[in-house]
């Protein structure tokens, strides 16, 4: 028999992490305080699932309409966390939320339930101190979108113990999720550190009026981000030289030059009179109200690339 996992959240993210749970076969409980939201997120799986076997993005072997079935909906959260091996909690990132909710699914799991939360910024240490499970309590950070981007960014507090680290590491991977694990709580985890960092660039660059802001898109999108779709930064050091060691010879002096010349103090405040050039620049390709519809394009291009990304892995 398939073993559950439960969902405290039914938004955006809770409903991603229930169809990549049922993708690989685990029954799925979600609990939402919100009726209406629970009706609404139920047909929308149902629908996401069945569009996404027609378009060939659907995840794992099983069909949509089983998947489907594998997500049921319940309004109590002790039904919800009764037998579950393990649950994702997706309520919104607000620290006083977070402590209540895992507080009272502190009071309703036994000591082998481990749980973590889909927290963006939040450390786990700071809802989870004073509850007699926190050792079995940890962050596991999905990024937007998550059924088409893998990456899981799994965050430790100082006493979640290793044992439950590596169960959840090895449960995200059972449902082709890509996990990290950072050593210890930082801010901004491991993606937001580097992400600010290239937006400090982007924003330098653009305020000093090097380049538009399409252009320095597309620096990222036809550039780095092809060049860091299969393997990152270091190991792109690795194999353009002999060894990363033999790169830091031949080029870690201009790297620093670079920085040297160009690098302005960090932090960099993004502040909203640069954000109103650049929005006026995408005014024309990207009006405000045409949004919605290019988050969509990008969602599908990203399920696209997901979908290469998966059948190339299986060669
Ligand atoms: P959302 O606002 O779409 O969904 C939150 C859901 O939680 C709603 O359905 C709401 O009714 C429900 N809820 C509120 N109070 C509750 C309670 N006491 N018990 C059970 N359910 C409750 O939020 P979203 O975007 O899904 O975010 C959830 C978490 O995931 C947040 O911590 C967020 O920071 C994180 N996250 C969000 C990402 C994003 O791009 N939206 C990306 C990665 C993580």
């Amino acid at each position: 028999m398939s073993q559950k996992i439960a969902v405290v959240g039914s938004g955006l993210i809770g409903q991603n992490w229930s169809m990549i749970f049922a993708s690989r076969g685990y029954k799925v409980s979600v609990f939402d305080v919100d009726q209406g939201q629970i009706t609404r997120a139920e047909k929308n799986i149902s629908v996401t699932l069945t569009q996404y076997e027609k378009d060939g993005f659907l995840r794992g072997e099983i069909p949509a309409a089983e998947q489907t079935k594998l997500v049921t909906f319940t309004s109590s959260l002790q039904d919800c966390l009764s037998g579950a091996i393990y649950v994702q909690e997706c309520v919104p990132e607000n620290l006083e939320l977070k402590k209540k909710v895992f507080a009272q699914i502190d009071e309703l799991i036994d000591g082998e339930t481990l749980v973590a939360s889909s927290s963006s910024c939040l450390p786990s240490s700071a809802f989870t101190e004073s509850l007699k499970n926190r050792h079995n309590m940890l962050v596991a950070h999905p990024i937007n979108p998550p059924y088409f981007v893998p990456l899981v960014e799994l965050v430790p507090a100082p006493w979640t113990k290793q044992e439950v680290i590596a169960k959840v590491r090895e449960l995200m991977e059972i449902v082709g999720q890509s996990p990290i694990t950072l050593r210890r709580e930082s801010l901004g985890f491991a993606l937001n550190r580097i992400q600010y960092a290239a937006i400090n660039e982007c924003w330098n660059m653009y305020q000093s009026g090097l380049l538009s802001a399409e252009d320095i898109d597309k620096v990222c999108y036809d550039g780095l981000g092809p060049r860091y779709a299969f393997i990152g930064p270091l190991q792109t050091m690795h194999l353009n030289a002999d060894g990363i060691v033999d790169y830091c010879k031949r080029y870690a002096d201009g790297a620093y030059n670079v920085q040297k010349e160009t690098f302005k103090p960090i932090p960099v405040q993004y502040d909203v009179e640069t954000a109103e050039k650049i929005q006026a620049e995408y005014n024309a390709s990207i009006p405000l109200d045409k949004i919605p519809e290019k988050r969509k394009w990008r969602d599908a291009r990203l399920a696209n690339l997901a979908k290469m990304k998966n059948h190339l892995e299986k060669d």
